[in-house]
């Protein structure tokens, strides 16, 4: 996600924002900037790439000012889209994280009143809004709290404009945190931000406007002032950049329910049973359409697997996943007839992007369905669809597979619906079960501690199995990608059906089963392969949405009722219990051993 940071004291503001984005650096991003207030106006520098390429003054005697690090949403990631974003006067700028999901409509508005645009960013909207409000003589909190009002969407906002001593800060559905320091006092995304500065943090609530000026901290709510508890942060720096957890990767699996909203976001119309992507592919063309190839690699394979039952089912459509250094065998049939659609959180994964190429010699047309916005995979593709799950640290994908394939079922609903083979109940229920995702997913973390069971009582297994069918085959391929990752064990994932067909040869009681029976994977079908396993001795933990199973199960994680979606819900258990195996056995979880987060060789 993109990082904050502000200043305001007695203190220069420069070299305290320089190291804050630094600081902010570990989230990822790819452009930066800041802004230095002074009485007359405000001073903006910022860059597309590296924060050590960001120009900045040598000093400057400012001593209020905000820094921002961007993770590409809305908008490629160019100079003009870096933040932060100002008005037309140049005197009220802005940084925003998260997504404002009503920005295309209020800026036809602000473009109608005379407001000139200089970004393809959602952010830009609200420096402009706020600018009208100080006209009409608002003062600067009054001004931001109104502007929020008719913001739709998640966001955290800090704004500043010369004339206002300090910085107003807000957020709805993204992180907030102010810092009280000696010398002055601090916003950011993130405690990490200016950890050398001050332990002293009040967290920020929905809705709260922050008045922080250089004299201390004051919060309102709803026009009314609110108390906010200062606490003292006690971890160190590097356990702060992972928000308290112990590692990336389990910070990023709790990631998930944001993670979630932000991909959704302003892309789900319940109520006429559509989507709307942004990707604009020729209605005649979606017509014509007669199959599908999804070219990816590892845990974006096991989302492209997951998404081609969706496609066949809601499109009426061929559809083929093809592990993408295998596609150079069998790509490149009927092209003219064919989207190949490339799904790579990185975007930069040499085996995809060979397939990419392939299929864009062959002459069909390609779509990207990525993290990253820029990403080569991006420049070559026809059309991108963004799954905007943040930057992801640790080398084992877990929040971007949530997010892919939330963003795959939403493009499964786009081809149903311009096909016309999916009607507008049908994708209204969809939509609604994607809707429910992040709810249900944190109701599975906030199971946690029974996991944490699990795993201690089988995390001596000789090897693992994940069974599961339907939409629960890719998920039990998942389990097992994540479990061998960064535990080391042996793991491997199967058809439910195919276990009698030979791998029941190596089940013993030794030999955990995970089963996934939720809907979308025929689950009494697959306690039929629970049988078979039990009845060989292997203990047997079920990520279950049934009612009555107790029976056959030795340890049951439930599964919140979601429809289609209960799979992607289970799987955050597996994800859990991979973690919980990893951690007692003492793994690098983050770093695991012989692998890289982005595969550029083939
Ligand atoms: C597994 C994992 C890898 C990646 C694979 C493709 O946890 O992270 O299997 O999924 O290397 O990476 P992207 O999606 O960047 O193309």
């Amino acid at each position: 996600m993109c990082g904050i940071i502000g200043y305001v004291g007695t203190d220069e503001a420069l070299p305290i924002l320089a190291d804050g984005l630094k600081n902010l650096e570990y989230r990822g991003y790819d452009s930066a900037g800041v802004a230095l207030v002074n009485r007359d106006g405000i001073e903006v520098h910022k860059q597309a790439g590296e924060i050590d390429d960001l120009v900045l003054p040598d000093s400057s005697p400012e001593t209020l000012g905000i820094g921002h690090t961007r993770w590409s949403t809305h908008g490629k990631p160019t100079d003009a889209n870096a933040h932060p974003h100002v008005d037309c006067t140049g005197d009220v700028a802005v940084v925003h994280n998260g997504i404002i999901e009503n920005y295309a409509d209020l800026k036809a508005e602000l473009r109608e009143d005379g407001h000139e645009f200089t970004s393809e960013t959602d952010t830009e909207v609200v420096p402009h809004m706020v600018e009208d409000e100080l006209a009409d003589g608002m003062s600067l909190p009054d001004a931001v709290a109104t502007v929020v009002s008719r913001l739709e969407g998640s966001f955290a906002l800090g704004v500043v404009a010369p004339g206002y001593d300090g910085i107003v800060a807000t957020r709805r559905g993204s992180p907030l945190v102010v810092g009280h320091g000696e010398s002055g006092n601090f916003i950011a995304s993130d405690v990490p931000a200016f950890i050398e500065h001050t332990r002293q943090v009040s967290y920020i609530e929905d809705g709260d406007i922050a008045h922080v000026t250089p004299a201390g901290v004051s919060v309102e709510q709803d026009g009314e002032p609110v108390d906010r508890d200062v606490e003292t942060v006690e971890w160190e720096a590097e356990a702060a950049e992972k928000g308290g957890y112990d590692h990336y990767m389990i910070k990023e699996i709790h990631e998930q329910p944001s993670a979630l909203r932000q991909a959704i976001s302003g892309r789900l119309d319940e109520l006429h049973g559509d989507v709307d992507l942004d990707i604009d592919l020729p209605a005649e063309y979606l017509q014509s359409l007669e199959e599908i190839q999804i070219v990816a690699c590892g845990t974006s394979y096991h989302a492209g697997l997951f998404a081609a039952r969706l496609f066949e089912e809601y499109a009426s459509v061929r559809a083929s996943v093809e592990i993408a250094s295998e596609y150079k065998f069998t790509g490149g049939r009927d092209p003219w007839r064919t989207l190949v659609v490339a799904v790579t959180q990185s975007g930069e994964t040499a085996d995809t992007l060979s397939a990419l190429r392939r299929a864009d010699q062959s002459g069909a047309r390609t779509l990207a369905v990525t993290n990253t916005v820029g990403s080569t995979v991006t420049r070559e593709a026809d059309h991108s669809l963004y799954i905007r799950a943040g930057p992801e640290i640790g080398v084992a994908a877990s929040k971007t597979f949530a997010s892919q394939v939330a963003t795959l079922t939403l493009l499964g609903v786009y081809l149903g619906r311009r096909r016309d083979t999916l009607g507008s109940s049908a994708a209204s229920e969809i939509l609604s079960n994607v809707r429910g995702l992040p709810g249900a997913v944190q109701q599975v973390l906030d199971d946690e501690d029974l996991v944490l069971e699990v795993a201690e009582e089988y995390a001596d297994g000789d090897a693992f199995f994940f069974i599961g069918r339907g939409l629960g085959y890719p998920v039990a391929l998942e389990g097992a990608l994540k479990l061998k990752e960064i535990s080391y064990d042996h793991a491997e994932g199967f058809a439910a059906g195919e276990l009698k067909h030979g791998p029941l040869a190596l089940v013993t009681p030794d030999t955990p089963t995970l089963a996934v029976l939720t809907d979308g994977t025929r689950p009494s079908e697959t306690l039929n392969n629970v049988k078979e396993v039990e009845s060989r001795g292997s203990p047997v933990v079920g990520c279950s949405s049934l009612e009555a199973d107790e029976d056959l199960l030795d340890a049951r994680f439930d599964v919140p009722e979601l429809g289609v979606m209960e799979p992607l819900v289970a799987n955050v258990y597996l994800q859990l219990f991979a973690y919980h195996v990893a951690n007692l056995k003492g793994r690098s979880i983050d770093k695991p051993r012989n692998l890289a987060k982005s595969v550029t060789v083939e």
